[in-house]
């Protein structure tokens, strides 16, 4: 009953409006055959998930100009990619990051694993950051879900419900409208929750998928996610 994303549109709007991250190649770029690596998508992934873009990028430039290639943060010094990680916080993951990179190594020759199920065996890779490497590696049609893309759904379908309470609908819902172009998708739905459909502000003007949106229909859609109740004392 509640209408998809139409991702034809989403993806007209990313074709104009991707941002320019460095790890990420640009639209044009992947029409003409450019594949991602995955070893920068994977260290901006981990890097991004309790951290800014901004902080990300000057972490991200030390990193693979330090350590370009996965081989060399596997033979790099443990203690070193610790200090390199100082700032970042959350040390489990820079631990995990170093055995990830090793593991890739030893046990896969140096090539990330291709599909989202075995990236999930990797140290450090749930099931958030295996489905983004497999979408935005290897175009592979997952549903990529992170907090930008929960605000987006939960306004999209105007969501009666806390988002940590319909984790599976969300995720079934932006799995119904995964195409081909599986990693500009997943990109164009977390640049559309950082750029458009922001926390404070929803800018349904210059959406482009405001079209089948529940959201703007109601009074404000940024009262979407409707937060969880709060606990009886
Ligand atoms: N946040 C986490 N991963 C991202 C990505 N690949 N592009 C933009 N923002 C992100």
């Amino acid at each position: 009953n509640k209408p998809p994303i139409d991702a034809a549109a989403l993806l007209a709007w990313y074709d104009n409006n991707a941002r320019a991250l460095p790890w990420r190649v640009s639209p044009a770029d992947r029409a003409r055959g450019v594949a991602p690596n995955p070893y920068f998508v994977w260290l901006s992934e981990i890097m991004l998930q309790q951290t800014t873009v901004p902080t990300v990028g000057k972490y991200f430039a030390a990193f693979t100009s330090r350590w370009p290639t996965v081989q060399d943060l596997a033979a790099a010094d443990r203690d070193d990619v610790l200090k390199e990680w100082a700032g970042l916080g959350y040390y489990a993951r820079a631990r995990n990051l170093h055995a990830c990179a090793n593991m890739v190594v030893d046990e896969f020759g140096g090539d990330f694993p291709q599909t989202a199920a075995e990236l999930m065996n990797l140290p450090g890779i749930g099931p958030y950051t295996s489905a983004a490497i497999a979408a935005i590696c290897y175009d592979q049609q997952v549903a990529v879900v992170d907090g930008n893309v929960d605000r987006v759904v939960a306004r999209f379908t105007a969501l009666d419900q806390p988002v940590r309470d319909a984790k599976p609908f969300v995720k079934s819902f932006v799995q119904q409208s995964v195409p081909k172009r599986a990693g500009d998708f997943a990109q164009s739905l977390m640049d559309l929750g950082a750029t458009i459909c922001a926390p404070k502000r929803a800018n349904c003007l210059i959406c482009p998928i405001a079209e089948n949106c529940q959201g703007t229909k109601t009074a404000d859609p940024t009262n979407f996610p409707v937060m969880p109740a709060k606990k009886q004392k």
